[in-house]
């Protein structure tokens, strides 16, 4: 096996703001790469963003920005998320970068010199949310996009080919020799339909717009920019030195390109097609995952359901969020994030199954032996349940090796539930009793040892944890303590066991204020969406809410929340009520008190953070701010409002 492991994601798009979705992609690729690097393997890992093209054009245009400057903004919130996650990248590329644009026209040149390039004239129709070119039969009514349902644009203009058509075979014998090229297997199979119903040559370039990379100068065709795809798919070598000094180039090709199923048509057609024409060896793998939603629709901004992975990770903890990620859904299929899953993964799998074990041996071993615990009777006296545990670990890299990394923590939690096993059926407390120290001393070795295979294979998904229980059982994860314990299968050294605060406390009652998802269907076609505005209800509907003023007695922040202001708000009612309010940005609470405000107080009280509120303030906002609803001269408090 290539002792060199080159891991990517895919790059961002800095249309949005960081979100659950790519926080995914990126923590199983930094899963793997930690994974290779635990294994000796010399590891380079790619991230960064995509940050050409009509889509971010538009995005910058519509917010009165230059592209470059609103890139640099959007790029670097990615960047400081992925800093904040404590993601092991190696480079965060930007398709920006001056080096990048050398290197894609390097590749675009080489292209067009091997004769797989040539200029043409495309007319057909452009989804400029998804930057794909579809033909009329693929459009959903007319003009719909068939990936994402947005309208699609007309698109007639000059443009350079590649001859994508030209290698319909090559990528046919590539998805046939190489069994695990394309990751899982049904997407696999997708992919192989779709190129069976025939390639058409790809358009390469744009000259509608110019947000994009220019042709190589002595192709003396200044209109035309890039095909953002084109572009983005070059960073996997662009980031390595490809046209430039290749100083990394060692490292391709890629051992895994991580994506998400909407882009596997891209990364293993499109791209397999490029790296052939340019003469550079083909990826090992390109595995595609699922995608999350929130009860079961596809999250979006308009439907107010994102879940922000930041927000998840400070109040779960990141490293239980990121177990969370990888345990809770096979990979390549779609799973749906709710905070109570989460807490009872956590709850259960982590506290009860995996801590407890720790915390179970930190006791008896304090009992026992002064919390010294040897390995010297294990092997002798627990051989059952050290075949049983290393069948379980002979099987359990190949899942992890091809991403499926639910089976593989399930996998690692059935070993865990062997040293649970042992200590139910061998009774420690009743050996000591009986005066057999040394076999009461044994399951305590055992349980230790299967801790500590564990912890190490556990470490890619949950870095941190694992080295604090690995330093609890007197050893460091490093490819050293990898190859003893889990390659050559040997025992831990004496040690004595360090006493840790329990890892993962008892979570009782979600901790963050998400947003409901909508409970009406994804509403697909532009024209059927209705505003608030169109949709009419009657006075007596109107009247169902019930608005009172309030005069806000008290306001304070909410720890931990960039958002949020407790408030005791005066209602007219004997107690004042605590009211929830997401205005931080744009409210000191010291400028809040005996101000009065218009509150919604039929609402169904809710838990925001773990607190309670009993009411809604009115506001308005704009892009200049947000601003409370106020009487225009003091009212009593409780006076209704309608
Ligand atoms: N810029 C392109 C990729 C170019 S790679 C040469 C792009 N960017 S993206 O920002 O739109 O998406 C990046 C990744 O996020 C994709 O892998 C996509 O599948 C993933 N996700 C976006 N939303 C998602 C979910 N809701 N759930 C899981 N992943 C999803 O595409």
């Amino acid at each position: 096996m290539n002792n060199k492991a080159y891991v990517t994601t895919p790059i961002y798009y800095v249309n949005d703001v960081p979100h659950i979705g790519h926080a995914y992609t990126t923590i199983i690729a930094d899963t793997m790469a930690r994974y290779y690097r635990l294994k000796g393997r010399e590891t380079y890992f790619l991230t960064g963003t995509d940050e050409h093209g009509q889509k971010i054009e538009e995005a910058a245009k519509s917010r009165n920005r230059n592209p470059q400057e609103y890139a640099d903004e959007i790029s670097g919130k990615f960047k400081a998320l992925w800093d904040d996650f404590d993601i092991s990248y190696d480079k965060f590329i930007r398709t920006t970068d001056a080096d990048h644009k050398l290197g894609v026209q390097k590749a675009f040149k080489t292209m067009f010199d091997k004769g797989d390039i040539y200029k043409g004239d495309y007319e057909g129709h452009y989804c400029v949310s998804c930057e794909t070119f579809f033909t009329e039969t693929q459009l959903i009514d007319g003009d719909g996009c068939p990936d994402c349902g947005k309208p699609t644009n007309l698109v007639k203009e000059e443009s350079y080919f590649f001859k994508l058509s030209s290698y319909q075979e090559q990528l046919l014998k590539w998805y046939h020799d190489d069994e695990q090229c394309v990751l899982p297997k049904g997407k696999k199979n997708e992919v192989i339909s779709f190129v069976k119903q025939g390639l058409r040559d790809l358009s390469i370039t744009r000259t509608s717009f110019d947000w994009g990379v220019k042709l190589p100068e002595e192709m003396g065709d200044p209109k035309h920019v890039m095909y953002v795809w084109l572009d983005a798919l070059l960073n996997y070598v662009t980031a390595l030195g490809y046209g430039k000094d290749e100083e990394n180039m060692d490292f391709w090709p890629a051992t895994m390109h991580l994506v998400g199923k909407d882009i596997l048509r891209f990364h293993a057609i499109y791209w397999p097609a490029f790296l052939m024409s340019l003469g550079l060896p083909l990826p090992t793998h390109i595995a595609a995952h699922g995608w999350w939603t929130r009860n079961g629709e596809k999250m979006s901004k308009s439907k107010g359901n994102v879940v922000n992975p930041k927000e998840v990770a400070d109040a779960y903890g990141l490293e239980n969020f990121r177990y969370f990620m990888l345990r809770e859904v096979p990979f390549g299929q779609d799973g749906d994030f709710s905070q109570k899953a989460l807490i009872d993964r956590i709850n259960s799998d982590l506290g009860n199954e995996f801590g407890n074990l720790l915390n179970r041996i930190i006791g008896m071993s304090g009992k026992y032996s002064q919390s010294a615990v040897t390995s010297k009777d294990v092997k002798a006296l627990h051989v059952k349940e050290l075949s049983d545990v290393e069948e379980i670990l002979d099987g359990v890299e190949k899942k992890l090796n091809e991403l499926q990394t639910n089976r593989y923590l399930e996998d690692l939690w059935k070993v865990l539930t062997i040293a649970n096993g042992a200590i139910t059926a061998h009774e420690p407390w009743v050996k000591i009793k009986n005066g057999d120290t040394d076999g009461a001393l044994a399951v305590v070795g055992l349980v230790a040892n299967i801790l500590a295979r564990v912890t190490v294979l556990v470490s890619p998904v949950m870095p941190k944890t694992s080295s604090k229980i690995a330093a609890a059982l007197g050893f460091e994860i490093n490819t050293e303590s990898y190859t003893k314990l889990i390659q050559n299968r040997e025992l831990l050294n004496d040690f004595v066991i360090e006493k840790i605060p329990p890892l993962f406390p008892r979570i009782e009652e979600e901790a963050i204020e998400t947003p409901e998802p909508s409970t009406k269907p994804e509403v697909k076609k532009k024209k059927e969406t209705k505003t608030k505005e169109e949709s009419i209800i009657t006075i007596d509907q109107f009247f169902e809410t019930s608005l009172k003023i309030g005069t806000i007695l008290e306001a304070e922040e909410v720890p931990k929340s960039d958002r949020l202001l407790k408030l005791k708000v005066d209602v007219g009612e004997e107690n004042p009520r605590q009211v929830i309010a997401g205005i931080k940005e744009y409210y000191a609470p010291a400028d809040l008190i005996n101000t009065q405000v218009c509150i919604v107080a039929n609402l169904k009280p809710a838990k925001i953070m773990g607190m309670l509120s009993q009411g809604m303030l009115l506001a308005a906002k704009d892009k200049d701010g947000l601003a409370l609803m106020r009487p225009e001269t003091p009212k009593k408090s409780g006076s209704s409002v309608g």
